[in-house]
């Protein structure tokens, strides 16, 4: 490792954030770990515009570690809407229910104990460590393994241990000597990862603005900024298919609550059929409501709705991409001229005006909130 760089480095970085890093964030002038431990995670998977929006609603709704840990998991649920990657959640209120339990309410301050809660890993341990206790932890997520990769010319693929192991004592060797400098270090590494040390327009490739680290960086020395950190091999995900049932009477949506473990855990959606493999090239076939109904609900919920149920229409298919694969769901809305009591599992009816209290994934949401109130004579049971 360059010694001139370990020396300098914390010090020409946050020199850097004095004119050039983000400031006046909401959630960089509160240091309270519960404050600082929200942003993050939430700033983990959704853009900093969002976020802007949506901490601080988050915040006001749950002010308080004990708060959160006493809420009821639909209500954190219901919050988070919107805001994808649900698991995140369902961590939340389990780790603020961790901290309640296990250390009264008040966030340990060590990386190890931090690193223990649900939903924390090393890098958010570092960053809740050094904004909201100063500790001299060191972050690296996927903005920093890209700006120390390309510094030292780092070969080798990130999903290598040996790789990140390296990263890792790098990431440790470069940080400020003095401990207080910890919360400006670690935001001013964000920042330049997020906006200068980008992955495909570092300003050193552009005429611009000039790098302050352009004269010890490995890559950008050897004219090969694009080629650090090395790229993921990419393969397509593979796609799926599936029905859903939007069983309607009147101003009311019947909803299912899914299961804790499976995509979109723990939210509201419409019952559904299982995934299958979509085949390329085949259109989807007509269905009757016999086989739909078959195969989304109990047998004996088929059984009633047959008598009370009309198929009346389909809507265009909804394409979703996760993580590591597409989903492609066709809806169909079926009218119940009665309210039935379902017996399947955590089904229920939800009027639409009251649609705000549930956790729904994005697209339904936006399904739902497209369709517009029953005529009277709809209304009649
Ligand atoms: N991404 C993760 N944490 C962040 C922070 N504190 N500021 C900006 N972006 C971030």
């Amino acid at each position: 490792m360059s010694k001139a760089l370990t020396n300098t480095f914390a010090k020409n970085l946050i020199a850097w954030h004095g004119v050039s890093g983000r400031s006046g964030l909401p959630w960089q002038d509160n240091r309270d770990p519960y404050a600082v431990w929200v942003s993050e995670i939430m700033l983990q998977q959704t853009q900093v515009a969002t976020v802007l929006e949506r901490y601080p609603r988050f915040m006001k709704r749950f002010p308080t570690v004990r708060k959160l840990a006493l809420a009821d998991i639909d209500e954190v649920l219901a919050e988070w809407a919107g805001l994808g990657y649900y698991t995140r959640a369902r961590n939340l209120h389990a780790c603020a229910q961790q901290v309640v339990d296990q250390f009264s309410g008040q966030f340990p301050q060590e990386t190890q104990l931090l690193e223990k809660l649900k939903g924390i890993g090393r890098s958010t341990a570092g960053a809740i460590a050094a904004f909201a206790f100063h500790q001299r932890a060191p972050i690296l997520d996927a903005n920093v393994k890209r700006i120390l990769a390309r510094l030292y010319a780092i070969e080798g693929s990130l999903q290598n241990k040996v790789v990140n192991d390296h990263l890792w004592a790098i990431a440790e060797n470069l940080l400020p000597k003095n401990s207080q400098d910890m919360p400006v270090y670690t935001q001013a590494l964000m920042d330049f990862g997020a906006t200068w040390c980008t992955s495909r327009k570092p300003v050193c490739l552009t005429s611009e603005k000039k790098c302050p680290f352009a004269k010890e960086c490995q890559a950008n020395l050897s004219g090969q900024v694009m080629l650090f950190p090395q790229k993921f091999a990419k393969t397509k995900s593979p796609e799926f298919e599936n029905e859903l049932l939007l069983i309607r009477h009147g101003n009311s949506v019947l909803l299912q609550k899914r299961p804790s473990k499976a995509i979109w855990g723990g939210l509201w959606s419409l019952p559904e059929s299982p995934w299958k493999p979509k085949i390329v090239g085949a259109s989807r076939e007509q269905i009757n409501l016999r086989d739909l109904c078959n195969a989304i609900l109990p047998a004996e919920d088929v059984s009633e709705i047959l008598k009370v149920g009309s198929l009346v229409k389909s809507f265009d298919e909804i394409k979703h991409v996760f993580t590591h694969r597409r989903l492609w769901m066709r809806v169909w809305e079926v009218r119940s001229s009665k309210v039935i009591e379902f017996l399947g599992p955590d089904l229920r009816w939800v009027p639409l005006k009251k649609l705000g209290l549930y956790g729904l994934p994005q697209p339904i949401k936006v399904l739902l909130q497209g369709l517009s109130p029953a005529h009277d004579a709809d209304l009649k049971s």
